[in-house]
């Protein structure tokens, strides 16, 4: 086993390796482009020991904004052809190429931790100039992506909630037509081992959304309205609920009071909103689909989300913390991404079980906010223990902690210096 102080030099030089001036690769070979919510985990990495390269990170990614507010998934800033599908297959005609579907918005919250650690004046500026875009990415959301009204998040393909593979998308995924699918060679399979990555026919279905997406133009109205895959997702509203709130922290420490309000309104619908993803039978949030209104009816990490987002009644909590106690009591390392004891668990097959550092730093940090602690202590040392024992993986195996997916994966070693380290500072103190 590598010591902890051997673990943080290896997490600094993955950082720095993967560094392809001024944004990161996830990881070199796998995914070789500036991807979303990766970028604004790499930052609070990078802020551990160099600030200012935190600060780059986040401005990179901002610089693929479109007009309308808009943050791809993807920046294509190299042409690089490790990975399918590539810019020509997006179409989004955008410079800097991007894709055009989005992802988890973490970024408010991570501007907001190192706004409230600045160091100095300039640190201050560097977040006032990033906040306005931000605010235009969130007030995207709830123009493109809220066709319920109630404040919740829609998400129009299995990878705009990051959890690609999930059992959460078999059933409204099935309904995707993949008869017009043009022929396609994937690369991932090339890299990685089959048996860990999603299906042919899972990449059939992706592939044909990519393709509702060209042919509508990337219109995101039309895309509301008539995609063949409109999932209210549990892990993006959770992830937005709680943007919205540091988003309204910044606006109130910046004296944008207008703002806080327009945000305040949002946030109070959210709270109440989320009632439609409750799922009584089982005691948990779950994602549902807008198209048959169905709720998964699946236990995801993405439901322990709640306590990230700060939502929910007594009675959910508890009911959601029974399930936690559940999952860890069939898990060895916590927080498997989905139930362990749902016939659909897999452990080593993307998103189907296998656990992300990243989700599981949101749900511990949630959990402390609680006021579970030893929960959030549970969840820091085992993703320390999967990191020890196995290195920085793109996953891990919640059952034997071996390592899933890509190896010096940027992301992983970012919550190793951030959280997961025995001596990791947090990010209050950061
Ligand atoms: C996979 C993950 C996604 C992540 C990307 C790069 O597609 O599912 O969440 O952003 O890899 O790490």
């Amino acid at each position: 086993m590598t010591s902890p102080t051997e673990l943080t030099q290896e997490a600094r030089n993955i950082l720095t390796g993967n560094d392809r001036g001024g944004y990161t690769v996830p990881n070199g070979r796998v995914y070789p482009f500036q991807w979303n919510w990766d970028s604004v985990f790499v930052a609070l990495g990078f802020a551990t020991f160099d600030r200012d390269r935190a600060w780059t990170e986040i401005e990179t990614l901002f610089d693929g904004q479109w007009d309308d507010g808009f943050m791809p998934h993807i920046i294509f800033w190299k042409d690089d052809d490790g990975y399918f599908p590539g810019s020509a297959i997006w179409g989004t005609n955008k410079d800097p190429k991007s894709s055009g579907i989005t992802q988890p918005p973490v970024a408010a919250t991570a501007i907001r931790w190192l706004y409230e650690t600045a160091k100095t004046d300039d640190e201050k500026a560097r977040a006032s100039a990033l906040y306005p875009k931000v605010l235009a990415w969130h007030r995207w959301f709830h123009e493109y992506r809220d066709p319920l009204g109630k404040g919740l998040v829609l998400s129009s393909h299995p990878w705009e909630g990051g959890r690609d593979n999930s059992p959460e998308w078999d059933a409204p995924a099935a309904q995707v037509d993949v008869s017009r699918v043009d022929p396609y060679v994937r690369r991932d399979t090339s890299h990685l081992d089959q048996s860990m990555r999603p299906t042919k026919l899972d990449y059939d279905r992706y592939l044909a959304l990519v393709q509702f997406g060209r042919e509508a133009g990337w219109n995101h109205d039309v895309i509301a309205r008539e995609n063949p895959f409109r999932m209210i997702d549990v892990g993006l509203t959770m992830i937005l609920i709680r943007a919205n709130k540091d988003l309204y922290a910044l606006a109130k420490a910046l004296g944008r009071d207008k703002d806080a309000e327009e945000l305040r309104a949002r946030i109070d619908l959210s709270e109440d909103g989320v009632n439609w993803l409750w799922n009584d039978d089982i005691g948990s949030f779950c994602s549902r689909d807008v198209i048959s209104e169905k709720s998964s009816a699946m236990v995801t990490s993405a439901s322990f989300l709640a306590f990230y987002a700060g939502v929910g009644s007594d009675v959910q909590r508890q009911r959601q913390l029974e399930n936690l106690k559940r999952v860890s009591k069939a898990a060895t390392y916590m927080v498997p991404s989905f139930d362990p004891e749902h016939e659909a668990f897999d452990s080593i097959r993307y998103w189907r079980g296998p656990s992300w550092a990243i989700v599981n730093f949101m749900v511990a940090t949630g959990l402390r906010e609680v006021g579970e602690e030893a929960w959030a202590e549970k969840v820091r040392l085992d993703n320390q223990k999967m990191m020890e024992k196995s290195g920085f993986y793109e996953a891990y195996c919640p059952i034997e902690g071996s390592g899933t997916g890509g190896d010096d994966f940027t992301w992983t070693a970012a919550m190793w210096l951030l959280w997961a380290a025995p001596d990791a500072p947090g990010v209050s103190n950061l």
